[in-house]
């Protein structure tokens, strides 16, 4: 069995874990979640989106919080953009790196972005090209991919369908989006063997939501094929809005403990990771959703 010597995190919570929390978070808050994130070592923190607030209104504050947070040497920041709108704020507020999204189901397209997969792509392209002429980063997402709210099985022709026209478009990494949490270790691998015939699996991202309590199975599961960058949330934070019933990305916390426990190298500092998890569940008024973090907690409390 081989694993990666070191791993990349993704940080989502300020972007996926909080574009599901129905009490609204003032940028103010995010700004500083953003900056305890930074301090605990992560490399890529995804600050916001710039999406139409009036189908996530969490999100309306992604500009504020893109601008204030203190940009560091060595950390990516990247915004999720739809279209060309998001593009054009993106710009605006001075963004180097932008994510953009796509899903391998039909009915997920129509909810999650109004239009189908072709339409999708036909948006990512143009998107794209414009990116590209202000050289900014892409990062592709590609949801769905163990499992569909609306229609269930997924094909695995239609990911890596996708897979290839983010990358031959230019993305530098694809994540891999289990937007509900669905699948399970054997689905994972076999997905990435498949794309693996004809993807870079170093440029896959694992980006599982945890709500079967699967993702870190999940992610144990594709490291062994020689994915390396998982996309996770402090305080397990998230969910989508448009899968309902789907809780959180897999934790930050659980995704570090394990990963220190492999002798896998990330670069985050666990215990200002705790603390930037502490800082947000108390915002919210509840615990860390992480089994590592409460047990540190409880740990640190004595
Ligand atoms: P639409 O209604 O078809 O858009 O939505 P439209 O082009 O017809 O425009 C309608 C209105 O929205 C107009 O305003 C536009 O100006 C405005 P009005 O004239 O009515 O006042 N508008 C925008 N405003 C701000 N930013 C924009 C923007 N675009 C249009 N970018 C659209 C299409 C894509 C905009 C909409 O469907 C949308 O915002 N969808 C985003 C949904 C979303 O954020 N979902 C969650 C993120 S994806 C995710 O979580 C999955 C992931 O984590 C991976 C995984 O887990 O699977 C990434
Ligand atoms: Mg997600």
């Amino acid at each position: 069995m081989s694993f990666p010597e070191r791993v990349k995190i993704v940080e989502v919570g300020p972007r996926d874990g909080l574009q599901n929390e129905a009490v609204t978070v003032p940028a103010e808050i995010k700004v500083q979640l953003v900056e305890k994130l930074a301090d605990a070592g992560l490399p890529v923190i995804e600050c916001g989106a710039f999406v139409s607030p009036k189908w996530v209104p969490q999100m309306a504050t992604s500009a504020q919080v893109f601008k204030q947070v203190e940009k560091r040497a060595g950390i990516s920041y990247p915004m999720l953009v739809p279209n060309l709108k998001g593009l054009e704020l993106a710009l605006e507020a001075g963004v180097e790196e932008i994510a953009l999204f796509a899903a391998a189901s039909e009915t997920f397209s129509q909810k999650n972005t109004n239009c189908s997969i072709a339409e999708s792509i036909e948006r990512f392209n143009a998107v794209i090209d414009a990116a590209q002429s202000e050289d900014l980063k892409i990062r592709g997402y590609i949801s769905c991919v163990l499992g569909c709210p609306y229609e269930g099985k997924v094909s695995f022709d239609t990911v890596s369908m996708i897979t290839q026209k983010l990358f031959d478009k230019g993305c530098y990494e694809v994540s891999l989006g289990d937007t509900i949490g669905v699948g399970t270790a054997g689905e994972a691998r076999a997905l990435i063997e498949i794309l693996a015939k004809h993807a870079p699996v170093d440029k896959l991202a694992a980006h599982f939501h945890d709500t079967y309590g699967q993702a870190l199975a999940n992610i144990h599961a594709v490291m062994q094929c020689g994915v390396a960058v998982v996309d996770s949330s402090v305080a397990g934070l998230g969910g989508c809005p448009y899968a309902k019933g789907a809780s959180g990305n897999v934790a930050t916390e659980d995704v570090v403990y394990m990963l220190d426990g492999m002798g896998i190298e990330t670069g985050v500092d666990m215990d200002r990771l705790l603390d930037a998890g502490r800082f947000i569940s108390d915002f919210l008024g509840r615990e860390p959703v992480s089994r590592a973090a409460t047990a540190l907690l409880r740990k640190r409390a004595g």
